[in-house]
């Protein structure tokens, strides 16, 4: 492929091939992705961390630094913000998952560009399919763009999608940026705790 393009597949195959191979297949077949530039850069791939039957499915955005040393999704400072949510949300561990809509890091904590989740979506994809989420919570607007970009979702205010409740939040990070963030981020969880309670 030439130096910037991306070499992203048939979608609905590359899912359908994923999904027939199970959950621990898409991990394989993640860390041997070389269909996009960020897999040049990057040191660990990301695959997801939680339950192996979640309710609730976070999407996050993107590995970053830590997330690329330890290949562990949300384990820097953002994590933390993600755990005192979940903790403030009342899950427990065997109920929720996360997984990010690109599985490598963006060089320099960039966004990653539209043709990179375009193409790592077939994962994410087969992840949501096999692990049969009930709800599926957005943490910020790359999530939204990646998963349901025909959509436009309002912060808090839960939606019908393809038979799943999706719900668009915060992204942890953001409430580490803003912090009279996080008092909307509580109320919106408190107005939708009957969607996983
Ligand atoms: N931010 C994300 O969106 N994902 C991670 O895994 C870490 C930080």
């Amino acid at each position: 492929m030439p130096a910037e393009e991306e070499d992203c597949g048939n979608f609905e195959e590359r899912v359908r091939k994923l999904v027939e191979a199970g959950y621990e297949a898409i991990g394989s077949e993640i860390i041997a992705c070389t269909r996009c530039q960020l897999h040049k850069s990057a040191i660990k791939r990301v695959i997801g961390k939680g339950s192996c039957n979640p309710r609730v499915l976070f999407i996050g955005e993107a590995p970053g630094k830590n997330e690329n040393e330890t290949g562990i999704p949300f384990c820097g400072r953002a994590g933390k913000k993600l755990d005192k949510m979940i903790e403030y949300m009342g899950l427990t561990e065997k109920d929720w998952t996360v997984v990010n809509t690109v599985k490598c890091r963006p060089p320099e904590n960039r966004n990653p560009k539209a043709s990179e989740i375009d193409c790592c979506k077939p994962f994410l994809v087969a992840q949501i399919t096999l692990l049969d989420p009930k709800i599926i919570i957005l943490l910020g607007n790359t999530a939204e763009k990646s998963y349901c970009p025909e959509k436009k979702l309002e912060w808090g205010v839960p939606v019908e999608h393809e038979g799943r409740t999706i719900l668009k939040l915060y992204h942890p990070a953001a409430l580490i940026y803003t912090a009279s963030k996080t008092e909307t981020q509580w109320a919106f969880i408190d107005k939708n705790r009957n969607l996983w309670e």
